[in-house]
């Protein structure tokens, strides 16, 4: 949801700022901008478009020679159509202080009222622009810079990862956050601010997150947090563990294919140092605290949004089954608005790779402040999310900058898998030999993982065979029903092609009417205890000259072969571990199909990686 980076240094700071926003460029990309502070003067240029349409509207007309402070900023819309003129940066009337802004000011509709009576002309159809003429207008009354965003920032309702420059302050950025993130990398003589620690890794590992509430006042040699009150915070800087390679494609034609393809090596991170050699059983640290809440929970809710719920729809089967433990599933966007029930003891786990989806944020204050331990299964390490929660677990994927989720999602399923089997040993819900054999097999998924990857030729041949389909049916039971709906959702997000997700008995409660020679079927049909039953569906989709595709395992011949047009034998596994393995081919499908139809695999249309508002 937006990226911003701000730069403060010595160096030229525009190629420093696009290096950055091409960084954060999953966060949004419908238009970008910069603002540069030349001598007393600040030159902001912005587009519709990518970054590379920025690039291209700068040319070579010598922006980068002199300014060594600005920022810059890539857009998700969300207040005004993605044009040139509502790009970011947003000027004041006087072009003298200038905004960007990741966020949504809520009561920016009183605030424009307010600040048009007061002679204010609005130029763009941003909320954001409320901002900039408030700070302008507290500006003509203290004449001081820090003290106005301040007096502004106090006014606005909403949340906001924000930057501002002021010509008569020209050598100072004040960023200030509430809801949407902002890191300060602090390097030799040069401050970065940025979304994420991605666009600061290249030239500092040290950095410091902001939190909610704080802003900070970078200078020449010097920045200061405070609250956005004017209480001065004290924090240590904290270290970037992660490396540059991690975050670049690797030869890779795309990010989305670069971590389908790491998918052995996340799900490996995801589980090192947490099964125990010798006796197979499960330690997580960041639950060891909360081991007797999680003993006695009454009842466990998991909170997220699109994959994510997903995988906690999969975390529903495994605990319910492993821990005997009743789970409730909840979109957190729905969570948070219907009033929901919590009984003392009741846990919540909330899932997120990002650690910054808004409607996760909310659900998980919503929960707390009803009394619930909430712990989180985050992939970014200091994530608000990741901080907000009484305890956890990374998933440690590494880096995801594809939007569309891949290896998040099986680490989620990894790690939900780790932390079942860790609550059925606190309270002996499973016996320790059954224990054994789930993470034995466990550690057994990677190298399954790489003989699906060897698949891709197969696969791609299909995609092929469905370039031009305009709809297709997902269906599985049990454990992959939920991976059907992840497949269905990896279809239309990056291919445009309606797809849905159904478990596969219901299809004939009514999707069943969809179903001719031009309703492409995907099956998730591993050989488990529902097997028999799809095989069932399987033949009504045939009797009803529905072309079939089944993903299914080595060890099943026979009807899965007998009715399928089109089949991809993956290795055979345990029940409750299958999502991991049956997701893989549905991610390839759908990234070839993409390819072929000419998509931004990386960056599908109206999408953003790290959804900050509501
Ligand atoms: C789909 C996808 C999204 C995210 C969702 C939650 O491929 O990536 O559906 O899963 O926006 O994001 P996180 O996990 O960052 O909270």
């Amino acid at each position: 949801m937006c990226g911003i980076v701000a730069y403060l240094g010595n160096k030229q700071a525009l190629p420093l700022i696009l290096s950055g926003l091409r960084k954060l460029e999953y966060r949004g990309y419908d238009s970008a901008g910069v603002a540069l502070m030349f001598d007393n003067e600040i030159v902001v240029r912005k587009t519709a478009g990518k970054v590379s349409d920025l690039e291209a509207l700068l040319g070579s007309n010598g922006y980068d020679k002199d300014a060594n402070i600005g920022f810059g900023h890539t857009r998700w819309a969300t207040h005004g159509e993605p044009n040139d003129t509502n790009a970011h940066p947003v000027f004041d009337d006087n072009n003298e202080i200038v905004v960007i802004h990741n966020g949504i000011i809520e009561n920016y509709k009183v605030l424009k009222t307010r600040l048009e009576r007061e002679g204010y002309q609005f130029r763009t159809d941003t909320d954001t622009e409320c901002l900039v003429h408030l700070i302008r207008s507290h500006y003509k009354n203290v004449m001081d810079f820090e003290t106005a965003v301040r007096l502004a920032l106090a006014e606005v309702d909403g949340t906001y990862g924000m930057c501002v420059l002021s010509k008569f302050e020209p050598d100072k950025i004040i960023a200030a956050r509430r809801g949407s993130p902002l890191v300060l990398g602090v390097g030799e003589d040069e401050y970065i601010i940025a979304s994420d620690a991605t666009a600061i890794i290249p030239h500092t590992r040290q950095v410091l997150y902001l939190l909610d509430g704080e802003m900070v006042i970078v200078t020449r040699n010097k920045f200061e947090i405070k609250t956005i009150h004017d209480e001065k915070i004290e924090r240590e800087l904290e270290v970037i563990t992660f490396d540059l390679e991690e975050i670049e494609k690797g030869g890779y034609e795309h990010f989305m294919l670069k971590e389908i393809n790491e998918q052995p090596d996340s799900i490996t991170n995801t589980m090192r140092g947490r099964i125990i050699k010798d006796n197979g059983l499960v330690k997580l640290g960041g639950l060891i605290n909360v081991t007797e809440k999680l003993k006695y929970a009454p009842r466990i809710i998991i909170s997220a949004c699109g994959t994510a719920w997903h995988a906690g729809l999969v975390g529903e089967y495994m605990i319910e089954q492993m821990c005997k433990i009743p789970v409730e599933v909840e979109y957190a966007s729905e969570f948070r608005y219907r009033n929901p029930v919590l009984y003392p003891n009741d846990i919540m786990f909330v899932i997120s790779q990002s650690g910054e989806t808004a409607d996760t944020l909310a659900a998980l204050k919503e929960a707390k402040s009803r009394g619930a331990d909430v712990y989180g299964i985050v992939n970014v390490v200091g994530s608000t999310i990741a901080r907000e929660t009484h305890a956890g677990v990374y998933t440690h994927a590494g880096p995801e900058i594809g939007v569309a989720s891949t290896k998040a999602f099986t680490s989620q399923l990894t790690g939900l898998a780790l932390i079942s089997l860790m609550i059925a040993q606190y309270r002996n819900s499973l016996p320790h030999d059954e224990i054994k054999k789930i993470t034995d097999e466990l550690l057994r998924i990677p190298d399954k993982i790489k003989q699906i990857l060897a698949l891709n030729d197969q696969i791609l041949e299909i995609a092929r065979i469905f370039k031009f389909c305009q709809h297709m049916l997902y269906l599985g039971r049990g454990y992959n029903f939920p991976v059907a709906l992840e497949g269905a959702l990896k279809l239309k997000e990056i291919s445009y092609i309606h797809a849905e997700g159904y478990p596969a008995a219901e299809m004939k409660h009514g999707p069943i009417a969809l179903i001719d020679q031009n309703m492409p079927v995907i099956f998730i049909a591993p050989k488990d205890s529902t097997y028999e039953k799809i095989i069932s569906n399987i033949r009504e989709v045939k009797a009803r000259k529905g072309v079939v595709i089944t993903i299914t395992d080595f060890d099943s011949d026979g009807p899965s072969e007998e009715y399928s047009d089109y089949i991809i034998k993956i290795p055979h596994t345990l029940e409750m571990l299958s999502p991991i393995l049956t997701t893989i081919p549905l991610q390839m499908f759908a990234y070839h199909l993409a390819v072929l139809r000419g998509c931004n695999v990386d960056q599908p249309r109206n999408l953003a990686k790290s959804v900050t508002v509501e």
